[in-house]
This record gives structure tokens, C-alpha cells and sequence, in this order.
């Protein structure tokens, strides 16, 4: 086994460098090593003080996050934690000066280590942070105890509900860190140990008592926290638990409040919450893994862009580039049509300044990376070009075989497509090996999947480059096969598709979107038509009818076209789904819509009745769950989890609930096939069990391994 932690002694210091790639997660051997080389250090006649430091690009970056899934009891994660608490303690009881050396990442355990350090010095551009709640559950190696010991009860509570890491400058301000270092993190390192060992002073985080002290403060700052995580924290538990644990740092001793927080990190670490997370914390990453693309393929450096189009699609993806840094053309074809997306961006920035959520200078340094354009002139200068023109696909054939001349060779050709073939006018370009899709999801500027779609001619140096590419944009890439309408909206016409029916059925728009809501999602199906327009959703029906397509198997309901016929394109018009008050987003019940529906349902001889929520649930995400299957034995998705990125990231499907494929798994999938089989009996052949699903379910496996 490779050695963990090596063990250097210079100038009478021992440095131990922690050495687990790629980021030093705590897997097994890791807290060990550390605590015997401390005992080894202790005894070793030639040092007088100790540095703890990360190999690599970073200091420890938390606990090994597989190791959660092996906790299948609280008894398992409570004999766990104490072993790890006292392993901690031992640490801490060092008679030698420890200093951690922080550079990268000191996340989760990682700072927690720290923390159990006597000091800690930190490089510039080095961050630490309580993630932990991304993951479903609290830090559980005394951080609830240790962090406000250090920063105080509203920073800890910050840290530890909101999970977002702090910089290196902010962390030295609160006192969570005691210095930060130039240039050279381990020479500074080492003379602060040294300085240490002169002084002989030996600091505890445990025996500290400071920012502690005001009792009384600390829990009014939990009881705020706790009011306000209610209206920001819907349907998660973790952010909760985490100010519960804190509060222990308040009105228990350390003793007691370790034990405390053992007991609340047990209750998260068996619950669904945190399965489902640390199923997605996955997925995330295993989305960048393409089996035939390997990690060392080349990959195109992406200095300069372009999009052509400058609607909503073309421009919220020309700010996602200029957000990250990517200078960016923004072509249409005329200037007024330049003008209009400009200026639509511009009110987006203002709007986002307005909130304090950017400086006025960002924001003027971000716009003027955003050239306005109605010509072809600098194209020849980009390394990528995303056409986000209509869809339409004669205007698209013209667009790339422009682009295929105008371009340097090694410039990706990508479309914000959603519904035609990439590979007929990847054809028309003359480099179909340059031409991918690139289908960002509305604003996208903000939602976080880019469904990257591969053609059948698509270069692995064009995957690979998306992918890179996605991660700088901030969003999750997912490979995706060239199927009609992709993963993501091939997904969505079932989901519609399934709450327009029960609709019809009897249930009501705005049951059908409480449940939804209830279940976690942002908004529900209706609400979510109203915002992106009926008259969207109009416009895809009539251009899918002119090709012979429909969105989703099964009967199609027209109860949209009727709202269509009525001028009720959603919020723009004031009445959708909902009625609007003039000026006014709050969506008001409107009885005229079940009349629709119910009428609709009569033409179609549907017999109404009540509908429970279950059963709502039940049907859409079944209804999911069966697509999903499909999409999967036809290979136009990797993984199952990969289906659940795209679901979660570009339709704000709840990250705690894992995906419809992982809800679909801790359904059950005999449960889930029992389900298809009732509704096909019910409702009719429509309701098919995709035979992967039944494979799946007769051989009592999950779509996830
Ligand atoms: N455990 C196991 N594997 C981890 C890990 C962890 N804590 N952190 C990262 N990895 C793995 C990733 O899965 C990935 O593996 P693959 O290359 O095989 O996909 C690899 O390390 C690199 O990770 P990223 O792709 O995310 O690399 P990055 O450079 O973009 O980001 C990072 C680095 C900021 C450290 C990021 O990985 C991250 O945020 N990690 C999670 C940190 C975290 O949540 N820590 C808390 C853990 S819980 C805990 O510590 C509980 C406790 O109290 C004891």
C-alpha cells in the first residue's frame, strides 16, 4: 500500500505531508497515519513542532464521501464518529506546537483536522469550508464544536447551513485561521512552527472559550437561523440539524456536545437525504466520464467565442461565456435584433446588481466582453461558435455550412438544437467531426445542465472540449446520444404528458402543482408552462406536427391548445393556468381551466374522478422512470445517474430526492413495473413497461449499481 503520510523533519520541524490523490479525502489509513506520525513526531528528539500539509493541489478536501454509503445503521455511523472524535482529541493533546498548512481546499473533515491543529496558516488563494450539507449531512467530526470555538455562532452557522467555502483573507478575519502565508505556504509554515516551539505555547480549539462565552447570543443566533432556513431550506433536513448541533457549542460542554452532534450526524448520514446527494455528488462527476473518450484525449483551448442569435437562448448562453471570462461575439441578423438582445441583457445585469449579487464594475467588466455583431467578421478568430438561431432547419443547413468555411479548422461547431437532427446539417458544415450539440436549458445563463449531444460523426476531441468546457462555464456537461428531443425533453414530454392527463382525469392544476411542489420540485408542470409560455409550447406542437412527430407516446391532451386559442399564453398575458393581477407573478386558481379540462375530458370520454396526490406522484414519476429505462437499452444516455443529472440540473428536479432514477431505485423497481403494469390495464398500451425496467426488476437489481 502506498505510504499516506510521509514524514520529512527540516529545521526542527516535522513535516507531514498528507499524500492520498486526487484531493486527500480521509479514506481508510489517512486519520491513522496522521495520529501515529503526530506520536512519532512527539517522540523524535530532533523536532520541537510539527506541520501538517496536503500533497497535490490540495490540503484535505473531507471525509472519503463512499465511506457514508457503508453506514447502514445509526449504531455503524455513532461508532464510527466516536472513534474519529477521539482519534481527533489525540490529536489535539500533541505536546509539540501543530500547525496545519492549508492551500486548495480544506472542506468537510479536511477542516475539521485543521481544526483540531493548535494553529493554522493558510495560502492566499486557499479556501475552507463545512460542505457537509450538500451532502445531507452535518460535519461530523467535531466541526459543530470546534468552528464557533474559533469564528463565533453566526459565521459557524453560515458555514455549516449554506455550505459555501470562505476565502483565505475572510477566514483569517474571523479567526478561524491564524495567519496567512506569501508565496511559500511550507516555508512560512515552518517558521510559524518554530516560532511556536520558542514560544512552548500549545493552543487547543476545545479549551477555547472566547467567542463562546455569550450563551444567550449564540442560541437567539440559532433560533433566527432556524426561522429563516424555514422559508430558504424547503424539504431538507441537514441545514437544520447542523444549527442544532452548533447550539450544543452554546449551552453544552465540548464533551456533551460532540455526542450531540454524533447523534444528529447519525440521524443524517441513514436517511434518504443524504443518500440521494451523495448518490448526485457522484453523478456529477461520473457525467464527465465518456467510456470511448479518454481522460487524456486533446482538448481545444476555448480563448473566444461566438453565438449566432441573440433571442433569449442566445443571449443567456453569450453571458454564461462572459460570466466566465470567455470573450463572446453575439450575432443576429439585424442590428435591431442585436440591439434588442443586448439591451435584454443588460436589464439582466442591472437586475442582478440591483439585488447586490454583483458591482456595478463586474457588471461593465462582464458586458464588455459581449461584442454585438450582425456579420461574420472576427468568426475566423473563435475557438467555438453555438448557433442559437431558430429551429428551423434549412436556416441551420445555411449556418453551418457559413461557418464551415468561415472558421479555423480546429473551431467546435455547436447548436443549441432541441428538437432537429444535429447530423443532417452537421453534413452541411464540410467538418461534421467539429459539430456537437449544444443544448443549454432556459435562463441559460443560470440553470446548470449543458446537455452535450454527441452526432454519429461527432470528434472525441469535440466531446472532450465540451466537457472542459462545461465545467468553466460553470454547469454540469452530460453526453447525451442524438435521439429526438435528447434526454432531457424526451424526459419533460412524459412528465407533461402525465399531469395534462391527470388533469383531464379529474384532478386540478393547481393540485397537480402543490403535489409537484411538495415533492420538492421549484415549481409545478403548470406554473412552469406559465412562465415559459403556452404559446412556446404551441409553437413545438404545430412544428413537431409538420415533421409527424409527437412529444411523448400515448394520447395527446389539448387542453393547452384550447388556453392557446384563448390568448392565455401564461404570465406574459396575465392568464395561463392561473389568472395573474395586473403586475402581479401570484398564481390565482381559475376555475375557467377545469371547465376546459372537464369538456375536453367528455370529447374524449374520460369518466372524472378525485385524484390523490399519491397517485399524481405516482404517474409522473413512473411515467419518468419508464422513459428513463428506454433511454437507457437505447444507449442514448452512459448511466442511469447521468439521466438524473440532466433531470435535476435542467429542470430543477430536487438534488435531495437523487433524480427520477434514483427514486425510481428506492421505490423499488418491482414496485415500479407493478405500477406500469396497473396503469396499462387502466389507461391502455400506451403504458408499456420498457423491458430494460422489467429485466431490471425480475432480476431484483436497480437502475443505479
Ligand atoms: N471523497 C471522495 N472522493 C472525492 C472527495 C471526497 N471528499 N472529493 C473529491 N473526490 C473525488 C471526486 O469524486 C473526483 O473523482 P473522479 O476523478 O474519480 O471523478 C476527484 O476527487 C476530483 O474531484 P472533482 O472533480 O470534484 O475536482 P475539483 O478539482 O473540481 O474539485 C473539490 C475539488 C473542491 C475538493 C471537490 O471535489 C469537492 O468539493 N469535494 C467534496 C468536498 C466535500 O464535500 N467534503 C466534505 C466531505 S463530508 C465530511 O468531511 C464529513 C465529516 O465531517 C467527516
Amino acid at each position: 500500500m502506498p505510504e499516506l503520510i510521509h514524514y520529512d523533519v527540516r529545521d526542527r520541524v516535522a513535516v507531514l505531508t498528507i499524500d492520498n490523490p486526487p484531493v486527500n479525502a480521509m479514506g481508510p489509513g489517512v486519520l491513522e497515519g496522521i495520529e501515529e506520525n503526530i506520536a512519532r513526531a512527539n517522540g523524535d528528539a530532533d523536532v520541537d513542532a510539527i506541520v501538517l500539509i496536503g500533497a497535490g493541489t490540495t490540503f484535505i478536501a473531507g471525509a472519503d464521501i463512499k465511506i457514508f454509503g457503508t453506514l447502514k445503521t445509526r449504531e455503524q455511523s455513532l461508532a464510527r464518529s466516536e472513534a474519529t472524535h477521539a482519534r481527533l482529541k489525540r490529536i489535539e493533546d500533541s505536546s509539540k506546537p501543530l500547525i496545519a498548512a492549508i492551500h486548495g481546499n480544506a472542506l468537510g473533515g479536511g477542516l475539521e483536522v485543521a481544526m483540531a491543529c493548535h494553529y493554522r496558516i493558510i495560502a492566499p488563494d486557499a479556501r475552507v469550508g463545512q460542505p457537509e450539507v450538500m451532502l445531507g449531512i452535518i460535519p461530523g467530526a467535531g466541526g459543530t464544536q470546534r468552528l464557533p470555538r474559533l469564528c463565533g455562532a453566526e459565521l459557524a452557522i453560515e458555514m455549516c447551513t449554506g455550505g459555501k467555502p470562505v476565502s483565505a483573507r475572510k477566514a483569517a478575519d474571523a479567526g478561524i485561521v491564524d495567519n496567512v502565508a506569501g508565496p511559500d505556504l511550507l516555508h512560512d509554515a515552518v517558521a510559524f512552527a518554530t516560532a511556536m516551539a520558542m514560544s512552548g505555547e500549545v493552543r487547543k480549539t476545545r479549551d477555547l472559550s472566547n467567542k463562546i462565552a455569550d450563551r444567550d447570543a449564540g442560541v437567539a443566533a440559532c433560533t433566527a437561523a432556524r426561522a429563516s432556513l424555514a422559508k430558504t431550506a424547503r424539504g431538507v433536513k441537514a441545514p437544520f440539524k447542523a444549527v442544532d448541533a452548533i447550539e450544543g457549542a452554546f449551552t453544552l460542554d465540548f464533551e456533551q456536545g460532540s455526542a450531540r452532534e454524533r447523534e444528529l450526524f447519525a440521524d443524517c448520514v441513514t436517511a434518504h437525504e443524504s443518500r440521494a446527494l451523495v448518490h448526485m455528488f457522484f453523478a456529477d462527476r461520473e457525467a464527465a466520464k465518456v467510456p470511448d473518450v479518454p481522460r487524456d484525449t486533446p482538448v481545444t483551448k476555448i480563448e473566444r467565442a461566438a453565438v449566432i442569435g441573440a433571442g433569449t437562448m442566445g443571449g443567456g448562453i453569450a453571458m454564461a461565456y462572459a460570466n466566465a471570462g470567455i470573450p463572446v461575439l453575439l450575432k443576429d441578423v439585424d442590428g435591431a435584433a442585436v440591439a434588442r438582445g443586448i439591451a435584454t441583457i443588460r436589464k439582466n445585469y442591472e437586475s442582478t446588481v440591483a439585488k447586490g449579487k454583483m458591482t456595478r464594475e463586474a457588471m461593465d467588466k462582464t458586458m464588455a466582453l459581449i461584442t454585438p455583431t450582425t456579420t461574420y467578421d472576427g468568426f475566423d478568430q473563435v475557438d467555438i461558435v453555438v448557433e442559437a438561431a431558430f429551429e428551423d432547419m434549412n436556416l441551420k443547413k445555411e449556418i453551418f455550412a457559413d461557418l464551415g468555411r468561415l472558421t479555423k479548422v480546429s473551431c467546435i461547431l455547436a447548436s443549441n438544437t432541441s428538437t432537429l437532427d444535429i447530423d443532417e446539417f452537421a453534413k452541411a458544415s464540410g467538418r461534421p467531426g467539429q459539430v456537437i450539440g449544444h443544448h443549454f436549458f432556459s435562463p441559460a445563463n443560470v440553470m446548470k445542465l449543458l446537455e452535450i449531444v454527441r452526432g454519429r460523426d461527432t470528434s472525441k476531441e469535440a466531446i472532450a472540449t465540451s466537457l472542459a468546457l462545461a465545467k468553466r462555464l460553470g454547469k454540469v456537461g452530460v453526453v447525451v446520444g442524438n435521439c429526438f428531443a435528447f434526454v432531457a425533453n424526451r424526459m419533460l414530454a412524459y412528465y407533461m404528458r402525465e399531469a395534462l392527463l391527470l388533469l383531464e382525469e379529474g384532478a386540478t392544476v393547481p393540485q397537480i402543482d402543490k403535489a409537484m411542489t411538495d415533492f420538492g420540485m421549484p415549481v409545478g408542470p403548470f406554473g412552469m408552462q406559465d412562465i415559459a409560455g403556452i404559446d412556446v409550447g404551441w409553437r413545438i406542437r404545430q412544428f413537431l406536427k409538420s415533421i409527424g412527430k409527437t412529444r411523448a407516446e400515448g394520447p395527446q391532451s389539448e387542453v393547452p391548445d384550447r388556453l392557446y386559442e384563448m390568448g392565455r399564453y401564461g404570465q406574459k398575458t396575465g392568464a395561463g393556468w392561473y389568472k395573474y393581477e395586473q403586475g402581479s407573478r401570484e398564481r390565482i386558481h381559475d376555475p375557467l381551466v377545469d371547465e376546459i379540462a372537464a369538456k375536453e375530458a367528455a370529447r374524449r370520454g374520460i369518466q372524472r374522478r378525485a385524484i390523490k396526490d399519491d397517485e399524481i406522484i405516482a404517474r409522473i414519476m413512473t411515467a419518468l422512470a419508464n422513459e428513463g429505462a428506454r433511454i437507457l437499452e437505447e444507449g442514448y444516455a452512459t448511466r442511469a445517474s447521468d439521466i438524473d443529472a440532466v433531470y435535476c440540473y435542467g429542470f430543477g428536479y430536487p438534488r435531495h430526492v437523487g433524480g427520477p432514477m434514483f427514486y425510481a431505485d428506492s421505490v423499488g423497481l418491482p414496485t415500479v413495473l407493478e405500477h406500469v403494469q396497473q396503469y396499462r390495464a387502466q389507461f391502455g398500451d400506451y403504458w408499456k413497461p420498457a423491458p430494460l425496467l422489467e429485466q431490471l426488476a425480475n432480476e431484483g437489481k436497480t437502475f443505479n449499481p
